[in-house]
């Protein structure tokens, strides 16, 4: 990775500084906010379109500028959180992660909270991983028969649960709290509302439930915490890298630090995963060719559907490309946020405190400068001589620069997986019309109800 531009991102000095050109339309005051809530992605992509790669509108009050470009993504990614803060621009997670946990530490804090995943994230404990995810998807497709329709949404909801919970949370939660844990984890997503953004403790009812629940599930991560040190079990997942993590002063994490961090990264991976899945799946069958290709890799691959190694899923290219396309045209965080603690310059542009900075994903990708015939499903952009990934800061469905996605191997790795299991066994089509994008929500998906229907191969 090259060292921080300077030129591109530093904190306001001197000189003339252009100011972020403004979107038309919006009203006194309030400015573009009705046009955000209604249609977020639309307002986003209208602001590139009319302004261009910089662009500004006004927000609860606030300017919110829009940077797009592999270079404007770069001078936004590399400045210091002191100066745009994620924690501030997220402080909305804070009671859901828990105070001092994640956004809610500070940034040096945090940056140390983070690094304690990275031992769960070794290609060790991908290994384990893989075989988990192989496994409960075999074990949910298990009593399918040879022919039926499933709705997609649903069921990679439920499967990537399953996954998410055995490799983040561990075996007790996975085989003995998954009902309880299913309650609390549905009350802890409820609570993340538009009031939030005024402010993460209005006396409101899913602020009530969110507490609640974060509240039972500490206690249910203490309970399991104790049980381990009791009986010596080590498990294979992030709780138990978390039990054994230290702060570099020595000390270790607190329940409630180690309760926060699971929450997070079940937060940050369960969603996003789900529906990259399904988005993987439409998209190759809305695309014979790469069905194709990717089938093919696949079937010379498992012929004889015994092991799903980490190493054999690796390996799988086509496969690779076809989640990594998903990824591009249906970022499921389809807008990164930062909020300016201080005045800084970004391209030569202002950015005051107090305002917010933004980049898409989603309008990222449509960049016909940056991707040939960008609004296509094309997963041969990424094999050689085109590699349109490569570019610095073209791609990204995972963000960049210090917080850039921790889990994206592991995303990755277990889409791949999921995708080589199902399409070893079944034939799949899909049912009925065309599939669009949910807008509702802060994880983009396809809209459901979408019916898929699938049949064994050589049934
Ligand atoms: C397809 C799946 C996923 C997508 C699209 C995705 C996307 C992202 C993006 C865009 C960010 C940067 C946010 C920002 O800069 O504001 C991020 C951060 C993060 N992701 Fe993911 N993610 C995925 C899966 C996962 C998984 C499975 C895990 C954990 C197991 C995970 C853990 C994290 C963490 C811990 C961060 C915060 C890093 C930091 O702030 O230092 N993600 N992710």
């Amino acid at each position: 990775m090259t060292a921080p531009s300077q030129s591109a991102a530093t904190p306001l000095t001197t000189g003339k500084l252009k100011r972020p050109p403004k979107l038309k339309g919006g009203l006194p005051l309030i400015g573009h906010t009705i046009a955000f809530v209604k249609d977020t992605t639309g307002l986003l992509q209208r602001t590139y379109d009319e302004c261009g790669r910089v662009g500004r509108f006004k927000l609860f009050g606030k300017d919110m500028i829009l940077f797009t470009g592999p270079e404007a993504h770069e001078a936004l990614f590399r400045q210091p959180d002191e100066v745009l803060s994620p924690n501030a621009a997220y402080k909305m997670m804070v009671p859901v992660f828990g105070e001092g946990v994640a956004y809610g530490a500070e940034p040096a804090r945090m940056a140390e909270q983070m690094h304690t995943l990275y031992p769960a994230l070794r290609n060790n404990r991908m290994r384990t991983y893989t075989e988990i995810v192989a496994r409960e998807t075999l074990d949910v497709i298990r009593d399918w028969g040879d022919e039926g329709v499933i709705e997609a949404g649903a069921f990679f909801g439920m499967l990537t649960n399953y996954t998410s919970s055995s490799c983040l949370l561990g075996k007790e939660f996975r085989n003995e709290m998954s009902e309880e844990f299913s309650k609390v984890y549905y009350d802890l997503e409820r609570g993340i509302v538009a009031w939030g953004y005024i402010h993460p403790y209005l006396p409101i009812p899913a602020f009530r439930r969110r507490d609640r629940a974060r509240a039972r599930l500490g206690e249910m991560v203490s309970e399991i915490v104790e049980k381990r040190k009791r009986s010596g079990y080590r498990g294979e997942d992030f709780l138990q890298t978390l039990i054994d993590a230290k702060y570099s002063d020595g000390s270790k994490l607190s329940d409630h630090e180690i309760t926060g961090m699971l929450v997070a990264a079940m937060f940050a991976g369960h969603h996003t995963s789900s529906v990259t899945t399904a988005w993987t799946l439409i998209e190759l069958l809305r695309n014979p060719r790469f069905l194709e290709e990717v089938r093919g890799e696949i079937h010379a691959r498992y012929a004889d559907d015994t092991e799903y190694s980490f190493q054999s899923l690796r390996d799988l290219e086509k496969t690779e490309g076809a989640v990594k396309e998903a990824l591009r045209i249906h970022p499921p965080l389809f807008i990164l946020l930062r909020a300016a603690l201080e005045d800084c310059e970004i391209l030569g542009y202002r950015v005051k405190k107090g305002n917010w900075v933004a980049v898409s994903p989603m309008v990222a990708h449509r960049d016909e400068e940056v991707f040939e015939n960008a609004l296509e499903y094309d997963p041969d952009r990424y094999g050689p001589g085109r590699e349109e990934d490569k570019r610095p800061f073209a791609y990204i469905s995972f963000g960049g620069g210090r917080h850039k996605c921790m889990g994206n191997a592991f995303a990755i790795l277990q889409i791949k997986t999921i995708i080589a299991v199902l399409l070893n066994r079944y034939d799949f089509e899909l049912v009925g019309d065309s599939i669009e994008t949910d807008f509702q929500g802060l994880v983009l998906g396809p809209k459901p109800p979408i019916r898929i229907r699938y049949r064994r191969r050589g049934a």
